[in-house]
């Protein structure tokens, strides 16, 4: 089978990403954090070393501010619901999955909170100007989704920090499809919060990811419990990261995780041109196809490609293309705004995402499927 939906997750991990995790079960197994003994200080260990490891990765100084979730979507509910409040007003783009249009829509549909919703320009971008006139004196968030999952275009990160900064408004940044194939430096940015996914560009197992938050960044809890901390009180500690860290660990998908982010951090400049030389020739070679159409006027920035074949829907080209050994997603990858915005929300598309360890081969089969498609017509 020819994998190209890495943007839904990455595959094949690396083994040494699979040695980790099995390792981590076989010869370590105890609970992080909830005891003295030998086994849950290595545990503990593990953890601790997966928050320096993705520190490093997102070039800021304070692991305890990296905050484990079970994927991007826990990190991006922890930090909507744990910084908007009744009576605020939130910006997002179109871009955004569903894991943010949701929650907000959701506060919204309740009276809760007002929304504006930017729709990108012709070239699949949102300006920072845009950002900056969408901004209301009870604005309390921004959230941008940094490469989008549907496009495959970049947001001008920085610019839109600059915005959100000098108005006092938090800046969530999704780095759902950025981080380990774009430099996603928080501070950089103006962030104050990034969320991601451990099992896509950082190549690590299901079940993980995490929230990091600037220091002075106020987010309340989705959850309260064990934290393995301050077990007298009958109140969720703020100690960081157990304030908002609550219940046991995914300890060997950390594990995993932290082998995964290593090995991404030492070739993420190197794993960025590859990826981009793949959905460049993929972009490229879509466009003199007969009855084939990209849904973006440009190369991706990031290893994502859209794209439709006249007189099928998105489903049947992906099932077609399943059954010639390729693997693609149809549908609307869960970011429907984007989609009514350009106008496929009836058929969806297809998307190919190449990963680390996508080939030139890879994509010359896809290509020579979907012409393939195209004259059935
Ligand atoms: C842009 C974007 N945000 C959020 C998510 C949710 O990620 P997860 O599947 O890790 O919850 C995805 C997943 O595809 C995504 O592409």
């Amino acid at each position: 089978m020819i994998y190209l939906d890495n943007a839904a997750t990455s595959f094949p991990k690396p083994p040494e990403v699979i040695r980790a995790v099995s390792g981590a079960m076989e010869k370590i197994g105890a609970n992080p954090g909830r005891a003295g003994h030998r086994l849950s200080l290595a545990a503990g260990r593990v953890v601790w070393n997966c928050r320096e490891e993705l520190a490093l990765m997102l070039d800021v100084p304070n692991p305890e501010n990296i905050v484990f979730g079970c994927n991007c979507t826990d990190a991006l509910n922890l930090a909507i619901y744990g910084t908007v409040q009744p009576g605020d007003h939130v910006i997002t783009t179109m871009l955004e999955h569903n894991s943010v249009l949701r929650p907000i829509n959701g506060m919204v549909q309740k009276g809760l909170i007002t929304w504006t919703l930017l729709a990108p320009s012709a070239s699949g971008v949102v300006t920072a100007e845009q950002v900056a006139d969408a901004i209301q004196p009870n604005t309390r968030l921004v959230v941008i989704n940094h490469a989008s999952n549907v496009i495959g275009l970049a947001q001008p990160v920085e610019e839109i920090g600059k915005v959100a900064r000098a108005a006092g408004v938090l800046l969530l940044i999704d780095a759902a499809q950025s981080l380990g194939v774009l430099p996603v430096n928080p501070l950089r940015i103006g962030a104050d919060m990034v969320a991601f996914p451990g099992h896509k560009g950082l190549l690590g197992p299901y079940g993980t990811g995490a929230l990091w938050i600037r220091d002075g960044v106020k987010v309340e809890p989705l959850h309260e419990g064990g934290t393995g901390s301050s077990s007298e009180s009958m109140l969720q500690p703020d100690e960081m990261p157990e304030a908002l860290e609550s219940g046991t660990l995914n300890m060997a998908g950390i594990a995993g995780l932290l082998v995964g982010t290593r090995l991404v951090r030492q070739r993420r400049q190197e794993i960025f041109e590859h990826e981009k030389a793949l959905s460049d020739r993929m972009w490229n070679g879509l466009q003199d196809m007969h009855g084939v159409c990209t849904l973006t006027t440009r190369a991706p920035d990031v290893g994502v490609v859209s794209f439709n074949i006249s007189g099928f829907t998105s489903g049947e080209v992906a099932n077609k293309l399943d059954k010639a050994n390729i693997a693609t997603r149809g549908g609307l990858h869960c970011a429907p705004a984007i989609h009514t915005h350009l106008g496929t929300l009836d058929r969806g598309a297809v998307r190919a995402s190449v990963g680390h360890s996508s080939t030139k081969q890879d994509v010359d089969a896809l290509l020579s499927a979907v012409r393939d498609i195209a004259k059935e017509v």
